[in-house]
């Protein structure tokens, strides 16, 4: 196949590659179709104007022959002669036939067979014949013996091979390959349809397993494609709210013992012991409602609707300010004033909310733009930058795993569990974008949240 990508000007979508394809096979069909019926054409054209030339001498022959000896050179100045025939009377054979070429064997057939068709008494039927053509001027000279031993040579034009006659075949040609594209890209245009339905609908399943299944129409195979891929997003939906209703499952039911090993703990009789008792006990109990939290977050139920983008940053940047006074003035939002998207609203608040707690909780600042798409197609994206220690780079991919944080006496005293940035990232691929960490070059981690257009 890849011989095909050096075709100059070879299209790269599946229609018009398609239709290409089919474009240039119709145009050689014609091509070759035109080319033969033109063949066709000229040789009915030369066979009727040998016949017309034929009859034509032979009347002239005719008609001198049966005139008396005498009056023949007056007659031939008024004889019907076409123009274009010259018409001579000699008394031996005209030097033209030995000096020209001999005429082609298959006019020379057909002029003989019209000759033998013309009603002609036997007894003023030509002693000799000689023919001849003049290849430069394409001029027929045919020479006919009399009954009284006198030449008659009359000559004239025969059309030459391989004219194409008038324009009505160009324009023909024209219409026809016109029309028979028009119908071949609307075909394939028409057969290819299905297929961008189906990139459309893997890409609605990316961001939304919710997403309303394909219809199951149409030609047998596009149905059955259909029906296999409403399937799959079947599949993958049971799948996901398995994972939700486990993690819930496991939540809740942790929830009984924790509260129970709780009360027993306030028995124990070492203050010391029960002191660390209680606060692992809260660990785990901050641990499971995270998990329950996860689970209820990660469900794909709340419906896509529009928001402004723009103001629920602020609303984030506002809600965390309130939490922490002391740095209020480290918070900033950068951006258009107000920029509808498509997403779930609460789910996409959550993850919002953990970037921009991480980036106040471990780096004392919080500076949020928004940056529209650049292009069409291109994704929106949202940066949230602080001042902190950054995260190392070889720590990156897994601090977006569940429960893993980065051990420093700093987020020691901030207790946390480690789910904040699995959740920022799982929401951001449910909505069909992602979450990368990197680091700015003057200090302080740079979360970039992405969202196709
Ligand atoms: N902006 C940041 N700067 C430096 N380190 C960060 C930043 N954001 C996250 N981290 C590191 O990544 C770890 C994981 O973050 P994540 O938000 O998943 O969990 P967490 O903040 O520890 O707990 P929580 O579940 O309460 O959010 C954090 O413990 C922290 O060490
Ligand atoms: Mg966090």
């Amino acid at each position: 196949m890849s011989w095909f990508r050096r075709i100059p000007l070879w299209p790269r979508s599946l229609a018009a590659r398609t239709a290409f394809v089919l474009i240039i096979g119709l145009v050689v069909v014609q091509t070759l179709g035109l080319g033969i019926h033109t063949l066709d054409r000229n040789d009915l054209v030369r066979v009727a104007a040998v016949r017309v030339f034929t009859f034509r001498v032979m009347s002239i022959y005719r008609d001198l022959a049966e005139t008396p000896l005498a009056e023949r050179a007056n007659r031939i100045g008024h004889l019907p002669v076409p123009k274009n025939f010259t018409v001579q009377l000699s008394p031996k054979i005209d030097p033209v036939f030995a000096t020209l070429m001999p005429t082609p064997p298959p006019i020379r057939h057909s002029i003989l067979i019209n000759m033998d068709s013309f009603p002609l008494p036997p007894e003023l039927r030509p002693q000799h014949m000689r023919f001849a053509v003049d290849p430069e001027t394409r001029r027929e000279f045919t020479g006919l013996e009399m009954p009284d031993g006198t030449w008659l040579v009359i000559s004239s034009h025969l059309p030459g091979p391989g004219v194409i006659q008038g324009t009505e075949f160009l324009v023909a040609f024209v219409i026809m390959t016109v029309l028979a594209a028009a119908l071949t890209i609307w075909a394939v245009r028409r057969l290819t349809a299905p297929v961008r339905t189906l990139a459309a609908a893997a890409e609605a399943l990316g961001r939304d397993v919710n997403a309303p299944p394909l219809p199951e129409d149409g030609p047998s195979e596009i149905a059955a494609a259909a029906s296999a891929f409403n399937t799959m997003a079947a599949r993958i939906r049971r799948f996901v709210e398995d994972r939700t209703l486990l993690l819930t499952a496991i939540g809740h039911d942790l929830r009984t013992p924790i509260t129970r090993m709780r009360l027993r703990a306030e028995f124990m009789e070492d203050d010391d012991q029960r002191a660390k008792m209680l606060s692992d006990l809260d660990e785990m109990e901050a641990m499971v409602s995270a998990t329950i939290a996860f689970g209820r977050i990660a469900s794909p139920n709340e419906p896509v609707s529009p928001i402004d983008l723009a103001e629920l940053l602020r609303t984030v940047l506002d809600e965390a300010g309130d939490a922490a006074p002391e740095i209020v003035e480290n918070l900033r939002y950068e951006g258009p004033d107000h920029w509808t998207v498509r997403v779930r609203p609460q789910a996409f608040k959550r993850a919002l909310t953990n970037i921009v707690g991480n980036a106040i909780k471990y780096g004392d600042a919080a500076s949020v733009r928004l940056a529209p798409p650049n292009r069409p197609g291109a994704s929106l994206r949202i940066e949230i930058a602080d001042n902190g220690p950054g995260i190392p780079p070889s720590e990156m991919e897994r601090v977006m795993q569940p429960f893993q944080r980065l051990e420093t006496s700093r987020n020691r005293e901030t207790g946390g569990v480690g789910l904040g940035l699995p959740i920022a990232r799982d929401i951001a691929r449910a909505h069909g974008g992602d979450l990368t960490l990197a680091n700015r070059s003057e200090g302080g981690a740079r979360v970039t949240l992405t969202l196709p257009a």
